[in-house]
């Protein structure tokens, strides 16, 4: 059976301050304009990776045997236009989760986007990538991948959730196929790679950015290791760690993967006991 791969993409435009073509003389670019564009893209690249593993992480807390509301989208998709648009009125950017086939059809995806959108299906090893607008802006796209756990809401036709078929009509978003079995070894690479992100001290820092974003706690001050409590990620950050990031190195596909993430678990692991030295102080 040919699994039909989708691809969606979040896409952030802005004008770099800068970059428009000046009168000044000189024709080497000033080094302090080039250190303040790096500096830029890669808050751009850093803002939008965080709301991409905040729908992951979202989607990953479904648990087998919840039922799918609209209340489970407030915790899931939603706050990810919300994050997307808080994002653009901090910055300035245009933020804007683009689809080919879309759901909410504000997220159609432009004549540019498309082009991106292929550019995402035609080469499985590219997970971003800095572009242009049609108007000169800056462009950065991403993609977003499709996990097993957002079928909940993107799967089967048949099968979606009501208040979606109420809400959403003419839903195009459906029957995705999650990229649980990628057949390509460039594929699998990629999904390694977002995998390994999730973990180690990068791993960290985005589980707790997460948290902030969704307002839940760093840790539970009275029980901080869910010694004598279920655990509970959508509350407790660290509870994340056990709850799926110390369960990626064994979804992992090549040995070489494999490996590094032994070193990212052990950074984790020290960092819970460092966390334990300082809380029982
Ligand atoms: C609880 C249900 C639910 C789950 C689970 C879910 N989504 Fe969604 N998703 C929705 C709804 C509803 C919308 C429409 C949002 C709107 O109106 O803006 C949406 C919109 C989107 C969009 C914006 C483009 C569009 O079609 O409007 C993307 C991209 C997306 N989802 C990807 C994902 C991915 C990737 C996952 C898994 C990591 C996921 N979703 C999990 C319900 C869900």
């Amino acid at each position: 059976m040919a699994i039909r791969t989708l691809t969606l993409a979040l896409v952030a435009s802005l004008a770099f301050a800068g970059c428009a073509p000046s009168d000044a003389p000189e024709a080497v670019p000033d080094v302090a304009v080039l250190n303040n564009q790096s500096a830029v893209e890669e808050r751009v690249e850093a803002e939008i990776a965080s709301i991409d593993s905040l729908r992951i992480v979202q989607a990953a807390s479904i648990q087998a045997d919840e039922e799918v509301t609209g209340e489970t989208f407030e915790r899931v998709c939603k706050p990810v236009g919300i994050r997307a648009k808080q994002l653009a009125s901090e910055t300035g950017w245009t933020v804007r989760q683009a689809a080919v086939k879309y759901r909410n059809p504000a997220n159609e995806a432009s004549a540019t986007e498309q082009v991106l959108i292929a550019q995402f299906e035609a080469d499985p090893a590219l997970r971003d990538l800095w572009s242009a607008t049609p108007d000169g802006d800056r462009l950065y796209a991403r993609r977003i991948n499709v996990d097993a756990s957002c079928l909940a809401c993107h799967g089967a036709q048949e099968s979606q959730p009501d208040f979606i078929t109420q809400k959403y009509p003419d839903d195009r978003a459906h029957s995705f196929s999650a990229g649980i079995a990628p057949e390509t070894l460039e594929a699998k690479v990629v999904q390694d790679a977002d995998r390994l992100d999730a973990i180690g001290a990068i791993g960290v820092a985005r589980c707790f950015a997460t948290a902030g974003a969704m307002g839940s706690s760093l840790f539970d001050s009275d029980d901080p290791f869910a010694e004598n409590r279920p655990l509970d990620d959508t509350r407790f950050a660290v509870d994340h760690f056990t709850t799926k990031l110390f369960k990626l190195p064994e979804m992992l596909n090549t040995a070489a993967a494999r490996a590094e993430a032994e070193g990212r678990v052990d950074v984790m692991r020290r960092f819970l006991s460092d966390l334990s030295t300082e809380v029982s102080v």
